[in-house]
């Protein structure tokens, strides 16, 4: 057994075009400082450029002051070349301090406008993609953009201008040696356009892969005690060195890409620089040529040596970066959310009364959008009316649709065809925010976060008062939380994992009650507690649910017992509504549901 998922599968993944085209898509987040960038570029420019003064000084002294033998030339000289170094590195330091603090800023806000991205993309966007990916893409990549927007981006301009500079130097020194000098650029731009294709294949596969990695990683730090208490931890060692195995080798394939490009870069102007070498000494031998525009010529061609290597570095990072902007747009172009999300008014049902009050579900469908094609949908035309102040239980065999059905009430899934009606209101037509005032929900699984114990509650309503918070509490019974070492100030480990099964399931339902909401919505919020607790739970949840329309899931009688009325769930609809009792006695699915197969007698528990 592994845990782990089909690698990236099930992220979607676009075509790639342009590098450049991908980095454009940047521009909006780069604007705010793009003055800054400038300014920024323009110092390393002119830093740069003057490093190219230095060989042109040192014409200077060669075929002056030291032809000349003049001494005092040979100091001033020295004191010019020290000068345009300070000058150069004076510069360059500027450049940095310039736009550091910016672009750690630019890095800062991609970040937070992905997670906000994140918060909003509907519950079926987080089913289908693996949470590693999404991780690697707010560390890694980002982290990778700011590299590039500090560095590569400047400096290809900069090395850009000084090669061109430098060349027309070099030609006006002496255009025969410039030529031969230049000779090997045809052959490195059709070196680096064919290594551009390859190298990009190759980091999308590496950050691709690196997203799987972080996946198994969080998913085995989650299931720790799963994969402990099955002895799995020597499969799951398995799977992660395959799975890193092969992003080294997507790595060794990288870096022998690069190392080839690297040797190529080096290697070409070096031999070319050799045999301008050669030239240029026989042309000073015939006295065709000056000593000092000779060393000016090979210190001009030496000062470019760097510019021209480190070109490969910088379009290999340029292109992790495109493929970096890729993976952080592919999240950021996903649809929020579907449409009627904005509609702040809601509109009114025509002929809408108060006999319109409470929950309705009007011929609901609902398929999930990743499920196989030929599979039936989840609910097929679920029509179910819940009277205002009502509570209705939900009861179905496991896998019947219960839980899908509570998440369409939240909006957490949309449904594919029918409508689900809140007092009149279609939900659609609700803005989101009126939507979660109206309805609180309480999951099968109660999630925590790692906050106190306080602060958890009260996500179900920020404002509420400590009042409330104690009444919340003692409602679940959770007045444990008073025992713990901080009292209810008390943070919970990583999603709550510290407490037990049936005190994370109070403190869920805390936050559940204390908006004190028109809707609650509840999913089998009872099943982790003893009969001890779950008694007492009950008695304080029916007062709470005598206030407010309420639809349980439930699976055991005592929760249902809580409701009014009960529907059941069945080959995705609603079989029967009754009372409890009505359908113990008239619904042989229901009674054995209830009871087991053994037939109605054992069902009621009381
Ligand atoms: N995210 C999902 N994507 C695709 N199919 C899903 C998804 N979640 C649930 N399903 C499928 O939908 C069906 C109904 O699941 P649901 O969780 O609603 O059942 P349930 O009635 O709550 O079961 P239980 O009583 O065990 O909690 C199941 O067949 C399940 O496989
Ligand atoms: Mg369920």
């Amino acid at each position: 057994m592994t845990v782990t998922r089909e690698p990236s599968s099930a992220a979607p993944r676009p075509g790639r075009h342009s590098a450049v085209r991908s980095l454009l898509r940047l521009w909006p987040y780069v604007r705010p400082v793009r003055g800054r960038l400038v300014v920024g570029a323009l110092s390393a420019v002119v830093a740069s450029c003057l490093g190219l003064l230095i060989p042109l000084t040192l014409k200077w002294i060669v075929d002056g002051p030291v032809a000349g033998r003049d001494p005092s030339g040979v100091w001033l000289g020295g004191l010019a070349l020290l000068v345009l170094g300070v000058a150069e590195a004076g510069l360059f330091g500027v450049r940095r301090m310039i736009v550091a603090g910016p672009l750690a800023r630019v890095e800062a806000d991609m970040r937070a406008a992905l997670y906000a991205r994140l918060q909003r993309l509907p519950v079926s966007f987080h089913d289908r993609w693996p949470s590693g990916q999404l991780l690697s893409r707010a560390t890694t990549d980002l982290m990778l953009l700011r590299i590039f927007l500090s560095f590569p981006l400047t400096f290809l301009l900069v090395n850009g201008v000084t090669i061109v500079v430098g060349c027309v130097i070099l030609l006006q020194q002496r255009w025969t040696l410039g030529l031969v000098l230049l000779a090997p650029v045809v052959p490195m731009v059709v070196l680096c356009s064919v290594f551009e294709e390859r190298y990009a294949r190759t980091a999308r596969k590496a950050q691709d892969q690196i997203g799987d990695l972080t996946t198994v990683v969080e998913e085995s730090v989650l299931g720790i005690r799963v994969i402990k208490g099955f002895g799995r931890h020597r499969g799951q060692e398995r799977a992660f060195r395959a799975l890193s195995w092969r992003l080294r080798e997507t790595e060794l394939r990288k870096a022998g890409l690069l190392g080839t490009l690297w040797a190529l870069i080096v290697i070409l102007p070096e031999l070319a620089i050799g045999a301008a070498l050669v030239l240029g000494v026989v042309e000073v031998g015939d006295g065709e040529l000056s000593a000092g525009t000779l060393v000016a010529f090979l210190s001009t061609a030496l000062a470019l040596r760097w510019p021209v290597e480190s070109i490969g570095f910088l379009l290999a990072i340029t292109n992790e970066s495109a493929t970096a902007t890729d993976r952080f747009f592919e999240v950021m172009d996903t649809a929020e959310a579907s449409a009627g999300d904005a509609v702040a008014t809601a509109p009114v049902l025509a002929g809408a009364r108060v006999k319109d009050a409470g929950l309705r579900l009007e011929g609901v469908w609902f398929r999930y959008p990743d499920a196989p094609e030929d599979a039936p949908p989840v609910l097929c035309g679920v029509d179910l009316s819940v009277r205002p102040g009502e509570t209705m239980a939900l009861v179905g065999a496991t896998g019947s649709g219960k839980t899908t059905l509570t998440a369409l009430v939240p909006r957490l899934h949309e449904p594919t065809a029918g409508r689900i009606v809140l007092d009149g209101r279609d939900i659609t037509g609700l803005s989101r925010e009126r939507l979660r005032e109206l309805v609180a929900v309480a999951f099968e699984e109660p999630t925590l976060f790692s906050a106190s114990a306080a602060e958890n509650v009260l996500m179900g309503a920020p404002d509420a008062g400590e009042e409330r918070l104690l009444a919340a509490l003692a409602v679940a019974q959770a007045e444990f939380v008073h025992e713990l070492p901080q009292g209810r100030r008390t943070r919970l480990g990583e999603q709550g994992l510290s407490l037990s099964g049936g005190q994370r399931q109070r403190l869920a339902l805390a936050r559940a009650v204390i908006g004190e909401p028109r809707f609650l919505v509840l999913d089998d919020p009872l099943s982790a507690l003893d009969v001890h607790t779950e008694a007492l739970v009950e008695a304080a949840l029916r007062e709470v649910l005598a206030t407010t329309t309420a639809l349980v899931v439930a699976h055991r009688p005592s929760t249902v017992l809580l409701a009014d009325r009960v529907a059941l769930l069945s080959r995705g609809r609603i079989a029967a509504v009754g009372t409890h009792h009505e359908l113990l006695h008239t619904h042989e699915e229901y009674a054995s549901l209830m009871s087991g197969p053994a037939g109605p007698e054992g069902g009621d528990p009381r």
